[in-house]
């Protein structure tokens, strides 16, 4: 775990982590694909990444930008993940519009997640099927992305995306299934506050595979796994 003072330096960090990592997937395959997390969490690291000294590092022009999970609301809502990250970072940024892929609720959840599913393997293609970065965030209960404890799409051996509920919300949500989560090259968890000290003691004490703590299900088969949490998650603060 690398636990950094407050939520402002581990933002700096996820950012500098995401300007590393692209450097590295443009040059070896010409394109960087990148995860958004939603939640509030990662909104300073898409801040950062749009101004000042982190902006001109990162070639947007090669990057294509996916998302976690979403919740079906408009994208205009202020509970869209896509409009948090839009403002945020990539109404900022240059990537071109084509290579800005949002989860979008127009049907059913289950449209979405379809839709969704062919999108990525359009992207993919031929080339083998592994995002180069994917950010990620923990609830308090254990969930991550939309995958929620105790979720059928914890047990998905085939899907890449599912419809998933929280249980507590009036609306659905569609996510990344562990199924292509885990193929990514480099998994980025980024936990800040007081409020998630247990659930990342829980999740991060133990390895042993436990649905009612979805976090623990994400880990790489190949590639590296990285947990940012700021002192009060880590609860040294
Ligand atoms: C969402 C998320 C979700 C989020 C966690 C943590 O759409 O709600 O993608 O998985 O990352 O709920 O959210 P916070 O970081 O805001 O606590």
């Amino acid at each position: 775990m690398n636990v950094l003072p407050d939520l402002e330096s581990m933002s700096r960090a996820a950012a500098e982590l995401v300007v590393n990592h692209s450097t590295k997937a443009i040059e070896a395959r010409g394109r960087f694909s990148l995860v958004l997390a939603g939640g509030g969490t990662p909104r300073r690291t898409y801040e950062h990444l749009a101004s000042g000294q982190f902006r001109s590092r990162v070639n947007w022009g090669k990057t294509h930008i996916f998302w976690g999970d979403e919740r079906c609301v408009p994208p205009d809502d202020q509970r869209s993940n896509e409009r948090m990250a839009r403002e945020a970072m990539l109404d900022h940024v240059s990537v071109p519009p084509d290579q800005i892929v949002p989860i979008r609720c127009a049907g059913s959840a289950q449209q979405a997640a379809d839709v969704y599913e062919t999108k990525l393997k359009t992207y993919f293609g031929n080339r083998a099927a592994d995002f180069d970065m994917i950010l990620l965030g923990l609830g308090t209960d254990g969930h991550t992305s939309s995958l929620f404890p105790g979720s059928n799409a914890l047990e998905e051996k085939k899907r890449w995306v599912a419809v998933a509920h929280s249980g507590k919300e009036d609306f659905e949500r569609v996510s990344l299934t562990p199924v292509i989560i885990n193929r990514a090259k480099l998994i980025v968890f980024l936990v800040a506050g007081r409020e998630k000290q247990k659930i990342l003691r829980e999740v991060t004490a133990k390895e042993t595979v436990d649905h009612q703590l979805p976090g623990r299900l994400i880990r790489p088969a190949n590639g590296q796994l990285v947990w940012l949490a700021d002192k009060e998650a880590a609860g040294i603060a």
